[in-house]
């Protein structure tokens, strides 16, 4: 690659996003320590707004709890809403929770039937009570949404395609602002194609478009061999936002035990990384909102977020570790660092992400690379 200069493209990169991200109000320099000088945008003191537009609806903040225990009830519901989060994506209903409550209803429908027993074997869940989790459900969003002062954003969790999706218009129906479409799936079979994983994402995603009119965020995996594409294919089927990424939770080994035994744990900061870098590579190329979810802990953690692209920026870890009220500090931290930047939150977003004149690929490639150079100064022993 002879041309290839990683310093040269980052200085490109660098000032293609002074032109591009910081109009003519921006100081066209870099300080010593490469971080971006600007002149203040609003004046000192004055009150920054934060309201956020997320996938067409308004939301008095970017912090929002993403889908998570502590939507299971409607106290802990209202403990988000008080806690001062944006928005509240609800815990999420599984395809084989719903699979198997439309088994169960059948078999009672056809009293006498000998595969009942045999069909709900298949089935990993069963439900908590006699009212089914699906009722449970749809009965919480009734009593939820018309008692916060926020968006309730319903989460339906799946894998495959089929009747199961029609659960989002119940959803819709019971008072959700929206439907947060979680297709967690694993190519374990190692014959499928990847362009049969990419359709079944469009058409599980086309299936819920069908039958909702209020917006579908697809919640997904990073694991795609282009997730560009396959994002601006989501985006032109109508994917109203994009949720990068989900926290795949793998299996470790227990060396006492000899046992295979199920991730588990919270996220930390450094889990933000993945996430943020597809949110700068797709910030202004895709119609879709972006939110960010994995790895916030701290107010510099969704500030970086915001610089990176993100509409909103997601947490379940830190308020599971302080309780919803840490929303709110999340929240008041962002209005200061903005306040002492002289910045509106819409300058901020996406002031630090991938230049839209700069070839992504190269981009990234020349992060890599910078990267190693970096490392083997610090960490080599010449
Ligand atoms: C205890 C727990 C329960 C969760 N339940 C769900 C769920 O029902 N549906 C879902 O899409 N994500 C669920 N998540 C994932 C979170 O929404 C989030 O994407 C993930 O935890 C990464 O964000 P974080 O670093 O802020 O925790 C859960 C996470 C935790 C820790």
């Amino acid at each position: 690659m002879p041309n290839f200069d990683p310093e040269a493209l980052r200085a490109a990169a660098e000032s293609a996003r002074r032109k591009s991200e910081m109009g003519s109000n921006a100081t066209d320099q870099l300080a010593p320590q490469g971080s971006i000088v600007i002149a203040p945008d609003s004046p000192a003191g004055a009150t920054v707004d934060l309201t956020t537009t997320y996938m067409g609806l308004r939301l008095r903040n970017p912090v929002v709890a993403s889908a998570g225990p502590l939507s299971q009830t409607l106290d802990g519901i209202r403990e988000l809403d008080d806690g001062g989060v944006g928005a509240i994506v609800m815990y999420s209903l599984f395809e084989e929770q719903i699979r198997y409550e439309d088994a169960r209803q059948t078999a009672i429908e056809e009293q006498g039937s000998d595969s009942f027993a045999e069909a709900l074997s298949y089935f990993p869940t069963t439900p908590s009570n006699e009212s089914g989790l699906t009722r449970t459900y749809l009965s919480l969003i009734e009593k939820a949404a018309p008692t916060v002062s926020v968006p309730l954003i319903a989460s339906l969790n799946g894998s495959t395609t089929g009747d199961w999706t029609n659960t989002a218009r119940r959803m819709q129906d019971a008072g959700a602002s929206a439907i947060e479409l979680n297709v967690y799936y694993v190519a374990g079979d190692l014959h499928t194609p990847a362009r049969e994983v990419e359709e079944r994402h469009l058409d599980i995603l086309a299936a819920v478009k069908q039958v909702v009119s209020v917006p579908v965020a697809m919640k997904l995996s990073p694991y795609f061999s282009s997730f560009g594409e396959m994002a601006g294919r989501l985006d032109a089927a109508g994917a109203d936002a994009f949720v990068l990424f989900n926290r795949y939770l793998q299996p470790d080994i227990d060396l006492d035990r000899m046992a295979v035994v199920p991730g588990f744990g919270l996220s930390g900061s450094d889990e933000a990384k993945l996430p943020r870098s597809w949110i700068a590579a797709l910030y202004g190329r895709v119609g879709a909102s972006l939110a960010a979810t994995t790895g916030v802990e701290t107010v510099e953690d969704v500030l970086k977020y915001l610089l990176a692209g993100a509409d909103v920026v997601m947490t379940t870890a830190s308020l599971v570790r302080h309780g919803p009220g840490h929303a709110g500090q999340l929240v008041d931290g962002v209005t200061s660092w903005l306040t002492r930047k002289g910045l509106t939150l819409d300058k901020a977003r996406g002031m630090l992400a991938v230049p839209s004149d700069v070839d992504g690929g190269l981009y990234a490639r020349s992060g890599y690379v910078s990267g190693l150079e970096r490392a083997k100064k610090v960490y080599g022993r010449n």
